[in-house]
């Protein structure tokens, strides 16, 4: 079959590198790609989904960032019978609006930090009494995992209230180890993938400003069996019932001493957590997607390597405030056998590949074991350059600890 992914960036490279490896699919078409897509797949510049799925013959079409979804492409592919994997526009306002996404689960009893969505500044300040500190103050609508202030101080979350916008989420604080749990539905049911974990803040030893994700790892001993289906029986199922759900649904889990609680729900797959997760997957990766487009998703249909695997981000200086971009980098074929870069923010110019955005490419590979796959993606790391890269050096470090 004949695969489309929409999107461009880390994530996308992951999907459709495991995609062009697929027995099941013939032709891996991404659009609007990046430089590193083009050794798995044919790019296409932005124009028309529907055109080019029509010009093209696409078998199936899988949609990478949240952006299309919020704005219906699952919609009106069904409307014309083209098979596609994603959530509806109703259903993507699970990520779309925090707001929405807090009343849906407060509504059908999925545990969720005590919250007040507020659309004024006075209301805020009202709401910020009945919180303890450090009090969570969310934006409501996309803002690319930046939306978010964790303030420890009253004087904090009072400035918060001028950064963000409004409509907000104002919500307690919890503490705990968090996990993304993201869910193949096919609008009955769903199949987890393996457990990951993303590093959000941009210093090691998670310090500093939230980012998009700096790196994730995945390893089956982030969650054994006995949780996974707690997180099933009482997150991902009451979902999927109430929403007739499809395409990725991704939990992102607080493990709290009270048990898992929702930070949010994302109607996508992670980025950079499909990097890690393609690397461990060993079933045919369009047979499964094309059962879930299909309604008819079975458990079988995923399979995956023991093997953890990690993903390092490199990211431009200055990220995640404004980076710098047009940077040359080298050592992309140097790598060590078994590594696989990702690109994200890349441009190709004459014969360079550049730098093009804050997060701008996903190192990852898989070991033996954690720390075989951490010295691994690392040694990697270590031969690709570009001018002020940054990235954190504890991937998966506290997965060591378990
Ligand atoms: P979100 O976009 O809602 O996932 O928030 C981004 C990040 O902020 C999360 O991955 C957490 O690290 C942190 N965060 C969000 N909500 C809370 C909360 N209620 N308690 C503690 N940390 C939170
Ligand atoms: N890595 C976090 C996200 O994709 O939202």
């Amino acid at each position: 079959m004949k695969v489309l992914v929409i999107g461009g960036g880390g994530r996308e490279h992951a999907l459709a590198w495991r995609l062009r490896q697929s027995p099941s699919v013939t032709e891996v078409h991404v659009t609007p790609g990046n430089p590193g897509i083009e050794s798995v797949g044919t790019c296409h510049a932005k124009s028309d989904y529907v055109q080019i799925v029509q010009s093209l013959g696409i078998d199936l079409t899988v949609v990478g960032p949240e952006a299309p979804l919020v704005a219906g492409v699952v919609d009106k592919f069904r409307s014309l019978g083209l098979p596609i994997v994603g959530p509806t526009a109703e259903n993507a306002a699970l990520e779309g609006s925090k707001v929405h996404s807090k009343r849906f689960m407060e509504r059908i009893g999925v545990p969720t930090a005590r919250f007040a969505a507020v659309t004024t500044e006075t209301e805020a300040r009202d709401a910020l009494r009945q919180f303890l500190l450090p009090v969570v103050l969310k934006t409501d609508g996309l803002a690319a995992g930046k939306g978010v202030i964790i303030a420890q101080t009253k004087q904090e979350a009072e400035a918060a209230l001028s950064t963000l916008a409004f409509p907000m989420v104002i919500e307690e604080f919890l503490e705990g180890e968090e996990v993304s749990f993201i869910v193949l539905c096919d609008g009955k049911r769903g199949v987890p993938l393996e457990p990951s974990q993303d590093h959000k803040r941009i210093f090691d030893g998670d310090q500093g400003p939230n980012t998009g994700g700096m790196g994730a790892y995945s390893d089956s001993r982030i969650m054994g069996s006995a949780m996974r289906q707690q997180v099933m029986d009482t997150i991902i199922e009451p979902v999927v019932k109430a929403t007739a759900f499809s395409g990725f649904l991704y939990a992102g889990l607080m493990m709290t001493p009270q048990g898992p609680s929702v930070l949010e729900f994302n109607v996508r797959m992670g980025d950079p957590e499909t990097q890690p997760l393609m690397m461990r997957l060993e079933s045919d990766w369009g047979v499964a997607l094309m059962a879930a487009a299909q309604g008819e998703l079975k458990p079988e249909l995923l399979q995956w390597s023991p093997e953890p695997s990690i993903c390092v981000v490199m990211a431009a200086a200055g990220y995640p405030g404004a980076s710098q971009t047009g940077q040359t980098i080298s050592g992309l074929n140097d790598v060590p056998n078994g590594a696989v870069v990702f690109h994200a923010g890349t441009k190709r110019v004459g014969d360079d590949i550049v730098t093009a955005g804050g997060r701008v490419l996903g190192v990852t590979s898989s070991g033996v074991d954690l720390q075989d796959s951490i010295d691994r993606v690392y040694a990697a790391v270590d031969r690709i350059h570009f001018e002020g890269a940054q990235y954190r050096r504890d991937i998966g470090a506290k997965g060591l600890l378990k």
